[in-house]
């Protein structure tokens, strides 16, 4: 057949893999749809989507491995089926599954002290479709009791468990039972400490969140998001995600897959250090506070012990010279590079304040603790020694 064709049909012809050995590492299915072998067959696929494959906005094989690979992971243990969606950021992932859960006149009840961009989600963009967003101190129980039993219409209670980027702590346990008392759903941001030191599902929680650009990848070379539920909601959130398109693409999510594979080790390592640096930075006398879930002073430091297997890389820290110090101790470090984002293999440096939550109302921000001089740390995998030192001589400086 092929050599009656003419050299021009040849090129158009997709290429096959004529060899039978299975690959070894996870292929790239850089293909936007898949072909079916004749009618019957195709009838049968789109009849039952999930069964194969259609279409990559839909699900794509690359994407579709990683993605099981992440519910495996976030519900070890843990009885019944568990389904991951991916998606192209952290913020379509919130986005897709808070627009999955929700509809005009719901509300949403989480913290003030979340990420910058997902507070934002919910009083911009949702806001604006009739959502409306409680923010509260999610650690008061009392309190969250009492808006659950006066507002009908809170449908989920969101948040992030150590919070970014004060590393405050909720009861996930005691608040998920709340939740469900009055037929409310939970949200879990688990991006901070990742699935390798704790798992929201263990603690009754709905649904897991992350942005995989940051701990999941760890390397800082792709975007991504990734959400995580039971089975029985497959069919309500993937209905709206292949609607919004927010899948992501499959060499994002195969760059996400090579960082799995070093997850445990990393987070361990980030940990250590972490841990180390809070207590070093605890003693110095330029710094005034010291966040970080792993110290016996932090507020939620019994809590955070509970939920999770180690404290994570993340920590923030107040100079007592407030927003000019600590300026001048972003141009000060050398090894800690000033990028905005966080949980890669390298140790990365931030000023919220006039970084991550520029766009967040400065009294919302206040409130959440996040001062003029807060500075947010993801602590590296570097020799320990060297961030010491790095911070010490910046620190000494000022
Ligand atoms: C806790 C948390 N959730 C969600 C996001 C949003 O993720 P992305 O930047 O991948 O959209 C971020 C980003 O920094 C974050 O820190």
């Amino acid at each position: 057949m092929k050599e009656k064709l003419r050299l021009e049909t040849l090129m158009v012809m997709e290429a096959k893999d004529q060899k039978k050995n299975t690959p070894h590492v996870l292929p790239i299915y850089a293909s936007s749809a898949f072909g079916f072998e004749n009618i019957e067959h195709g009838i049968e696929v789109f009849k039952d989507p999930a069964s194969s494959h259609i279409y990559s906005r839909f699900a794509n094989p690359t994407v579709d491995t990683v993605a099981k690979k992440i519910a495996d992971l976030e519900s070890y243990g843990i009885e019944g089926e568990h389904f991951a969606l991916l998606c192209n950021s952290g913020m379509s992932a919130i986005h897709t599954l808070l627009t999955a859960l929700l509809k005009t006149g719901d509300t949403i009840l989480t913290q003030a002290n979340i990420y910058g961009g997902s507070s934002e989600l919910m009083t911009k963009v949702l806001g604006d479709f009739g959502v409306k967003t409680i923010f509260t101190d999610l650690r008061d129980l009392d309190t969250v009791d009492n808006y659950l039993n006066n507002d009908p219409s809170i449908r989920v209670i969101y948040f992030e468990t150590p919070a970014n980027p004060t590393l405050s702590c909720v009861d996930m346990k005691s608040l998920v039972q709340l939740a469900k008392s009055y037929n409310c759903l939970s949200v879990s941001d688990n991006t901070f400490a990742s699935p390798a030191l704790q798992r929201p599902l263990d603690f009754g929680v709905d649904f897991v969140l992350h942005s995989t650009t940051k701990y999941l990848n760890g390397h800082g070379n792709g975007m991504g998001g990734a959400i995580i539920g039971k089975q029985d909601y497959y069919q309500q959130v993937w209905g709206k995600y292949k609607l919004i398109g927010t899948n992501p693409s499959p060499f994002e999510s195969w760059l996400l897959h090579n960082g799995l594979k070093t997850l445990a080790l990393r987070m361990e390592k980030h940990s250590d250090n972490a841990m180390s640096l809070a207590t070093f930075l605890d003693k110095h006398p330029k710094v005034s506070v010291v966040n970080y879930p792993g110290l016996s002073s932090h507020p939620d430091h019994s809590i955070a012990k509970s939920q999770m297997s180690k404290f994570g890389g993340m920590m923030s820290f107040e100079l007592k010279g407030g927003l000019e110090e600590g300026k001048r101790l972003m141009n000060g470090v050398k090894i800690c590079k000033l990028v905005p984002t966080l949980g890669n293999v390298d140790s990365l440096i931030l000023h919220p304040a006039s970084m991550s939550h520029l766009h967040v109302d400065k009294e919302l921000r206040l409130k959440a603790g996040i001062t003029d001089g807060l500075i947010r740390l993801s602590v590296g995998i570097e020799h320990i020694e060297d961030l010491k030192a790095d911070l010490g001589q910046a620190l000494d400086a000022l």
